[in-house]
């Protein structure tokens, strides 16, 4: 079992994609804690996305991910919660630099912009990559925060 809480939340359209990404989770022994949705029936994805992000926050270590029919608007609702740094990548390279230079603690997914292999592919990268000690990305990161106490 490996010690990581895992918050995952999707709508309507990123329901299948999230149970698929979950049990895959399970294989490689990561607990998720599931925010909901829990069908396909309609539902606003900017719920999930504050519900997700509050307990990323609040939880020191722990990584979200939130899967709507893109990963944008997760992203967009999920980036207002302090703290958070949400990350929409859309490959397994973009989805290691968002976690190594960006130090992003949410990783948002498309339901319906490719399918779930590809999704799993995403989310091995993210997990596997590590946020980077190089100065200059923590530079970058702070700076990123910073803009939170500015706004
Ligand atoms: C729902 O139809 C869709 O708009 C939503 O899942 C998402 O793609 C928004 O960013």
């Amino acid at each position: 079992m490996i010690h990581m809480r895992f918050y995952v939340g999707s709508d309507h359209a990123g329901f299948r994609t999230k149970e698929a990404l979950k049990k895959a989770l399970g294989k490689k022994g990561i607990k998720t804690i599931d925010v909901g949705t829990f069908s396909d029936e309609s539902a606003d994805y900017p719920d999930f996305a504050l519900k997700v992000a509050k307990k990323v926050a609040r939880d020191k270590g722990s990584l979200g991910l939130l899967v709507c029919g893109t990963g944008i608007g997760m992203s967009m609702a999920a980036n207002k919660v302090k703290g958070i740094r949400a990350a929409n990548p859309f490959d397994a390279y973009t989805a290691r630099v968002a976690r190594e230079h960006n130090d992003a603690n949410v990783l948002c997914l498309g339901g319906r912009t490719y399918g779930a292999a590809a999704a799993k592919r995403i989310l091995a990268a993210f997990l596997k990559a590590r946020p980077s000690a190089d100065k200059r990305h923590r530079r970058r990161v702070v700076k990123i925060m910073e803009i939170e106490g500015k706004c």
